[in-house]
């Protein structure tokens, strides 16, 4: 039985608590922290950047936390920065850049896992040529740029058709899915395979995280 991982993704935390909202988020079993990093030009909207993150390594935050960059450029000055703050996996969309597998080795360089986002308009052929030098390949389910968004349907599809070309050629890549991920698909995400989720809304937008992530977890055991 694999385990799979959960990723409360605090775009969607109450950032007048940020710090104590990641605790109890990994306190209840969360596994990872994500990071969602957005720069009102490459998606409509602002978020947070390296000081916030270094902010939450600080205060004894230990866990990975995963930065989904929806930023356009993607410098090796911002990439350094967050290596520096304490990231331990950068995601790129590879719309960003003519310049990927530059980018690739640059984040490997300053020491982080590399993982690319998958529009749900991409199509899985743009990593077709890197899947030897990605550890995580991030499927998005919903546009990027906003939380609580609806799960998009043809992304399952999209998912059963990737997962069976990366057990195909023994690819050991990190399967991971990003967006309007709730109690009533999760399910359907955990028999296609997927290794991790990521967890807005359904979480942070509850009373109880204790009680939601036990709800998810319960999912996870099959
Ligand atoms: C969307 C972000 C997602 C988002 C997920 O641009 O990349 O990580 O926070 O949030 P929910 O789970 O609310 O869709
Ligand atoms: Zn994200």
């Amino acid at each position: 039985m694999k385990k799979i991982l959960l990723a409360p993704s605090i775009l969607a935390a109450n950032f007048f608590k940020l710090g104590e909202e990641v605790k109890e988020v990994l306190k209840f079993g969360g596994d990872i922290i994500h990071f969602d990093v957005m720069d009102n030009h490459y998606v409509p909207n602002i978020t947070f950047g390296p000081l916030v993150l270094e902010s939450l390594r600080k205060n004894n935050i230990t866990h990975p936390i995963e930065v989904h960059l929806m930023v356009n450029p993607i410098t090796e000055l911002l990439i350094k920065q967050f290596s520096d703050a304490g990231a331990t996996t950068i995601i790129i969309h590879p719309e960003t850049t003519f310049y990927l597998e530059k980018l690739i080795q640059v984040i490997k360089y300053y020491g982080c896992k590399i993982g690319i986002a998958l529009n749900p308009s991409t199509s899985f052929s743009v990593v077709e040529n890197f899947l030897d030098q990605i550890d995580i390949l991030l499927i998005m389910s919903v546009t990027p740029g906003l939380g609580g968004q609806k799960f998009l349907p043809f992304i399952f599809e999209k998912i059963f058709y990737i997962k069976e070309i990366l057990d195909r050629k023994k690819k050991n890549i990190i399967l991971e899915v990003d967006g309007g991920i709730t109690l009533k698909n999760i399910q359907k995400l955990v028999l296609l395979g997927v290794d991790v989720i990521v967890l807005g809304t359904s979480i942070f937008k509850t009373k109880n995280y204790k009680k939601t992530l036990e709800n998810f977890k319960k999912f996870l055991l099959y």
